[in-house]
């Protein structure tokens, strides 16, 4: 797709995502003052997504039914742009926000990426260091711009860190680029998310990535479930999971 192209439909969608907003937040005054405040933070902060990938999600955690428990949990937050939109979301539906990330970049890794299924080239994007945000740098866009008393943080590699984390997930947000970091996040997250959670990856558009998505042998052998049916997988570059309510 071409870059305008691209833009043109980034457009329709917010759009039509602004809309759901209306549906969910009443008032016009306090819509206005969310588009604001994520607006605030793309303007000071770094933030490799594109606006309706963090709406989508918002939206989801706006309209997550009440009265079902569990967090919502971020998977890479680099400078923590992405980190303080979702935290404002997050705390006008009262529910926690759990941040993962090494806090040092991207491991090390020998994946061989080359182009996005979008055609934008995409090798030596994902090296060791890369998306380097400090737990510092993090904290303190998250205290300007978000929600941090909401929010708590998790320093270390995904497979240091996860495989002893056990909260109940409502909601879950996967943006960490490699397909290795994926499979961490699905093996040691998926299963605690609650029957009804939803889960996003703005990986999608990667294809090593939506080959670990499409492995009927890994969600069998390595997280233990049938693997899911996954919304746009393999077409866009949001893709999104409704685990089934058993
Ligand atoms: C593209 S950045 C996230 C961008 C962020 N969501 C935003 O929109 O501003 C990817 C993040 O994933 C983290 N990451 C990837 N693999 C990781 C791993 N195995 N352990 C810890 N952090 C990892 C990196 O540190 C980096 O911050």
């Amino acid at each position: 797709m071409t870059r305008v192209k691209e833009t043109l439909s980034e457009l329709l969608l917010l759009s039509k995502l602004q809309v759901r907003l209306a549906s969910l937040v009443a008032s016009n005054s306090q819509r206005q003052m969310l588009i604001k405040r994520l607006r605030m933070i793309s303007k000071h902060v770094p933030c490799p997504h594109n606006e309706s990938e963090i709406l989508s999600f918002g939206l989801e955690i706006l309209s997550f039914p009440k009265d079902k428990e569990g967090c919502v949990v971020e998977a890479g937050s680099y400078k923590g742009g992405s980190t303080a939109k979702f935290s404002i979301f997050t705390k006008l539906a009262n529910k926690k926000l759990i941040v993962f990330d090494s806090f040092e970049g991207l491991p090390e890794n020998v994946e061989n990426h080359d182009k996005s299924i979008l055609g934008h080239s995409i090798r030596e994007l994902f090296v060791g260091g890369e998306f380097c945000g400090s737990l510092e740098e993090v904290k303190n866009n998250v205290r300007r711009y978000g929600e941090f008393d909401v929010c708590t943080f998790i320093k270390g590699w995904f497979e240091d860190t996860m495989p002893a984390f056990s909260m109940k997930i409502a909601l879950l947000y996967l943006d960490v680029d490699l397909a290795s970091s994926t499979k961490t996040c699905l093996k040691f997250l998926y299963p605690l998310i609650i029957p009804g959670g939803v889960i996003y990856s703005q990986d999608g558009d990667i294809p090593l990535v939506i080959e670990v998505f499409d492995d009927d042998e890994f969600w069998e052998k390595e997280v233990g479930l049938r693997k899911p049916s996954i919304e746009g997988l393999g077409k866009k570059k949001l893709i999104r999971i409704v685990k089934d309510t058993e």
